[in-house]
């Protein structure tokens, strides 16, 4: 059955390989996409112009007219935009007031992180973002589902800085085998495809592409370059949560969607084990190959090797 599913942030990182999958061959071949973005930017049309089952549509946030009719006749809509309160709450909130006035069934919300459900109020701006638009979701007369994959795999070796490559030293707060949940973008976008697909999907679908701790990230660096990573103390998830606190209180951007301290606030949810996932379903979607951590630091290394050669 041809489906018509609304992709918004489609120009971004995750939303474009959510598209890419949503064209592929894990979803079915009538799979309809309207890419949502914002007027005036150009990036859209250069990269669906050529694309027979993507239109697309430019919408302000602030205009529901507009918001509604490029809803019409969508069976699903995903959000994958970022930001901080004036996207997650605002756009996010406009997003779905027209969808549910253009009679869209369902509604995937812009996640994609560990589980920010319980974590302490003030531990974790992003999450807590996450979780009131969560609440607004849950009283719309729509399905919502939300995916839940722990941290992107490819931070590891960029934006978080816990694996020092020179020094091989994995860095933990806390404790070394706390367990860690990491999927890779593009596993993420995949489930996000199906789950859009996927009438009968729950509230939550949660997903691990690897479970990992810092001593096994340091076990398996140790493997991969035949010298010794050790797992190495920063302090404590209490430390780590004042620092974080410090840094956002001298912060001269507080908009800032990943600040430093944001990512401190990351690790302080991970490490306390507040925001581990506690009901991952892999299997919801079939057998998959998930690409672990140990295939993206071998890629790094292969990568940073053949850079310094
Ligand atoms: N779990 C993790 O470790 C992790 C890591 C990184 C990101 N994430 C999450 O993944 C999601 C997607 O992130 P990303 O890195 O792919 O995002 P991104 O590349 O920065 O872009 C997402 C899109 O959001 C739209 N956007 C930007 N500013 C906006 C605004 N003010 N109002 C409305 N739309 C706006 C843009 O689309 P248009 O210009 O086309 O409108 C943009 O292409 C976010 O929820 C992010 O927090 C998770």
């Amino acid at each position: 059955m041809t489906s018509t599913v609304l992709v918004a942030g489609a120009t971004g990182d995750l939303g474009s390989r959510i598209v890419r999958e949503l064209l592929g061959d894990s979803a079915h071949p009538d799979t309809l996409v309207r890419v949502l973005t914002r007027p005036g930017g150009g990036t859209a049309r250069a990269m669906y112009a050529g694309e027979d089952r993507v239109d697309i549509h430019e919408a302000a946030y602030t205009d529901e007219p507009a918001l509604v009719a490029a809803l019409s006749g969508v069976d699903a809509v995903i959000s994958a935009v970022s930001g901080t309160a004036t996207v997650i709450l605002d756009a996010q909130r406009a997003l779905l007031a027209a969808a549910v006035k253009a009679g869209v069934k369902r509604f995937i919300p812009s996640d994609y992180s560990a589980d920010y459900r319980r974590v302490t109020p003030g531990s974790n701006r992003n999450f807590e973002l996450r979780r009131e638009f969560a609440a607004t979701l849950d009283a719309a007369p729509l399905r919502g589902t939300s995916v839940l994959n722990g941290a992107f795999t490819d931070m590891l070796t960029g934006q978080a800085p816990m694996i020092l490559f020179g020094r091989r030293r994995v860095l933990f707060w806390s404790s070394p085998d706390q367990v860690l949940d990491f999927t890779t973008k593009d596993d993420v976008a995949r489930v996000v495809a199906l789950v859009a697909l996927d009438a009968d999907a729950p509230r939550v679908v949660e997903v691990s592409g690897d479970r990992v701790t810092a001593r096994s990230i340091a076990q398996t660096l140790s493997g991969l370059t035949g010298t010794p990573f050790t797992p190495q103390w920063a302090g404590t998830t209490g430390t780590l949560s004042t620092m974080s606190k410090i840094g956002r209180a001298l912060s001269k951007d507080k908009n800032a969607t990943f600040p430093a301290w944001q990512g401190m606030q990351y690790f302080v949810s991970m490490f306390s084990g507040e925001a581990q996932l506690h009901h991952v379903d892999n299997e919801r979607y079939g057998p998959h190959d998930w690409t672990s951590v140990r295939e993206v630091v071998q890629a790094h290394l292969r990568r940073t090797a053949v850079q310094s050669a």
